[in-house]
């Protein structure tokens, strides 16, 4: 095997989340906050992909994600790979899936909303539908795409 560089620099310890459809990742980092944080974040964007065409990438050093909020990735980049770094070597490997609910991490859009009046934990239910992602506030039962909450404000 001929031997090749990495288009971002291999980290040591951490979580690289990899194939992000190109344009998520900006918005990934800012929806989930993840450069407030004190790690070391480094970025790839418009990246060449075997797979993809373009991706994204993400490496957040000395961080692991549980399975919940790696989850809450699928939002963004349903083919999202999660990497687990230990010592310079992938040590787990898996892909995001799309949680049936994702609870306190969103606002919903609904003014009317209980949730916007009273302090309680948000919750919504995740389906899909043809047009895309769909989520369903637990309190007023409106449903709202996916990109309602993906896109950039
Ligand atoms: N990576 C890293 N630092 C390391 C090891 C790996 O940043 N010390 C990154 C690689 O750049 C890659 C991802 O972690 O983006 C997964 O690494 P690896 O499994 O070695 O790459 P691939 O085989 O290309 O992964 P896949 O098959 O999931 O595309
Ligand atoms: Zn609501």
């Amino acid at each position: 095997m001929p031997q090749h560089k990495l288009q971002v620099e291999a980290i040591a310890h951490g979580t690289v989340i990899d194939h992000i459809p190109a344009g998520m990742g900006i918005r990934i980092l800012k929806f989930f906050q993840l450069s407030n944080q004190d790690h070391p974040i480094t970025v790839g964007l418009n990246l060449r992909s075997k797979h993809q065409g373009k991706k994204d990438i993400i490496k957040v050093e000395d961080t692991v994600f549980d399975v919940t909020q790696a989850n809450q990735l699928a939002l963004f980049a349903k083919d999202a790979t999660i990497n687990v770094i230990d010592d310079y070597e992938v040590v787990e490997k898996y892909r995001v899936t799309l949680p049936d609910a994702i609870d306190s991490v969103l606002a919903c859009p609904n003014s009317n909303c209980i949730s916007n009046e009273e302090p309680v934990n948000t919750k919504f239910h995740i389906g899909e539908s043809a047009s895309g992602v769909i989520l369903k506030c637990h309190y007023c039962e409106k449903s709202f795409n996916q990109r309602l909450f993906t896109e950039l404000n």
